[in-house]
């Protein structure tokens, strides 16, 4: 049976629910699928190699990834380095897997508010020799922030992602558990 892990990070609640959207439709397709949140006690000793996709997701915060999210990547990254697995080249390695998702409001300038965020963290995996098999940008509330919520480039933006743009996850996730 194929692995993934959903790594995410979350402090309102949107980038979470994705998660669990993507986790349900990498079931669907007969995965087993994990869930851990970034920084959390365990989220540590996770080894990314055991697991054929890693879908990592977070918000975009002042267009980058989140302090909290940059302080585990990075520091799972020296571990990595450590053991001489971060090589010239980056050699993909066979069957290994990221999935990149990050929700956004995208206030200012819409869906570029995220774009580096979600490419920043790829990097991570793409250096240790995982294929970037998509990334997923996915319009969200800004919660507790009105102005940001509904006078932005997105308009209104309250109540998203809603139950259909998670039921789209799902079948996303499912249909590219289904290609991999
Ligand atoms: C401190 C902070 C900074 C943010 N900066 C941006 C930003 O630069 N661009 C953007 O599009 N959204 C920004 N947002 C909105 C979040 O990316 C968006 O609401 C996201 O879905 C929150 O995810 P979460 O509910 O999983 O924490 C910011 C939110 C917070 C709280």
């Amino acid at each position: 049976m194929k692995r993934a892990l959903v790594l995410y990070w979350s402090a309102t609640g949107n980038t979470e629910k994705c998660a669990y959207s993507i986790r349900t439709g990498l079931t669907d397709a007969g995965w087993q699928a994990e869930l851990q949140k970034m920084g959390a006690e365990d989220s540590q000793d996770v080894e990314f190699y055991d697991y054929d996709l890693i879908c990592v997701g977070a918000p975009s915060y002042n267009w980058t990834a989140p302090k909290p999210v940059d302080a585990y990547l990075r520091r799972k990254f020296q571990e990595y380095k450590a053991r001489g697995e971060v090589v010239p080249g980056a050699p993909k390695r066979p069957g290994k897997q990221a999935l990149i998702f990050c929700t956004y409001s995208g206030p200012h300038t819409g869906m570029n508010e995220a774009i580096p965020a979600g490419k920043y963290m790829g990097q991570f995996f793409e250096h240790l020799g995982f294929t970037i098999a998509d990334e997923w940008y996915i319009l969200s509330e800004f919660v507790g922030d009105e102005a940001n919520s509904t006078l932005g480039r997105m308009g209104d933006i309250r109540g998203l992602p809603s139950g259909a743009d998670l039921a789209r996850l799902r079948t996303a996730a499912k249909n590219l558990a289904d290609r991999l």
